[in-house]
């Protein structure tokens, strides 16, 4: 199926690695101009030969944190300035810490309401207008599948990311007909942040070793294993273009069908 991405141009936040690379990859591979960040700049450069290997379109990589608002008005500058417009957004983070509530002390709510909330409200904030003056405008939130059925140990992410959905919901309704907006919400994925919450596993004693872990976090799944990133940035292409026209403000999940509600 041509998702008639070619020539669009997609802006993915938190892509240097993980599901927002792929992401970013899915739409190069269909031909569109894409925009990542991140922090490290090891990963940027590994992300934008990946992303180069992937399509014809632009590349755009930057160094710039989404905690810090200056950062993301400018990551947005400097992709609309490259590429004259922008018809895509892709909203990722990086995973907050894991724990439980005794863990969890005043700040470490705050850093994640920063990187998980705040971080999407600036990138739509700064993202809307450019969406707007686009004939295909649409947003996609990366979230989790924690936002249906809590995780043990995760409580940041349990708590913080419902705010993620009820952004998303709404925005759906007021940034409409312009924009469409839809979450996704990832099972377990082989990412980086996936190896950390693995890790952080064997630590408490929850897993004899990284192996255990990973056969562990692929039992429950109906598919029999852990999913592939480029199964979700595919679907994310898939959520933002053309073919999904009347798709707007669901949240769904890619997690091989281990959610049960
Ligand atoms: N993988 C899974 O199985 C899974 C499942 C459910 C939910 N999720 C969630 O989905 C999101 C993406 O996960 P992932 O697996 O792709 O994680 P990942 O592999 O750890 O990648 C995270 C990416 O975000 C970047 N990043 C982190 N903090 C940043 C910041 N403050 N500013 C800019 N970039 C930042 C990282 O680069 P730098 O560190 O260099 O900045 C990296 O490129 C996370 O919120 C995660 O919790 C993942």
């Amino acid at each position: 199926m041509d998702l008639e991405l070619d020539g669009n141009t997609a802006l993915c936040t938190a892509a240097s690695s993980g599901l927002g690379l792929a992401s970013a990859t899915s739409f190069a591979r269909e031909g569109a101009n894409v925009a990542i960040c991140g922090r490290t700049e090891s990963n940027i450069e590994a992300a934008r030969e990946q992303l180069q290997a992937a399509g014809d379109g632009g590349v755009v990589a930057v160094q710039a944190d989404i905690t810090d608002p200056d950062h993301i008005s400018a990551f947005v500058e400097e992709t609309v300035d490259e590429f004259g417009g922008l018809d895509h957004v892709v909203t990722s983070a990086g995973g907050p810490p894991s724990g439980t509530f005794e863990d969890m002390a005043d700040r470490d709510w705050y850093q994640a309401y920063d990187l998980l909330v705040m971080s999407a409200v600036w990138t739509l904030r700064e993202t809307r207008p450019h969406l707007e003056q686009s004939d295909a405008g649409t947003i996609v939130a990366i979230t989790s599948r924690s936002v249906r059925e809590v995780i043990d140990d995760l409580l940041l992410s349990n708590a913080v990311r419902r705010a993620v959905i009820g952004l998303v919901k709404t925005v759906s309704r007021e940034f409409a007909p312009e924009i469409r907006t839809n979450a996704v919400l990832p099972g377990a994925h082989e990412t980086a942040r996936i190896e950390e919450l693995i890790e952080d596993g064997v630590d408490r004693g929850e897993y004899d070793d990284y192996q255990a872990g990973y056969e562990d976090k692929g039992a429950g799944v109906p598919l029999g294993r852990i999913g592939e990133p480029r199964e979700l940035g595919d679907v994310v292409a898939f959520l933002s273009s053309g073919r999904a026209s009347y798709v707007n403000g669901v949240s769904l999940p890619i997690d091989g069908g281990s959610m049960r509600s």
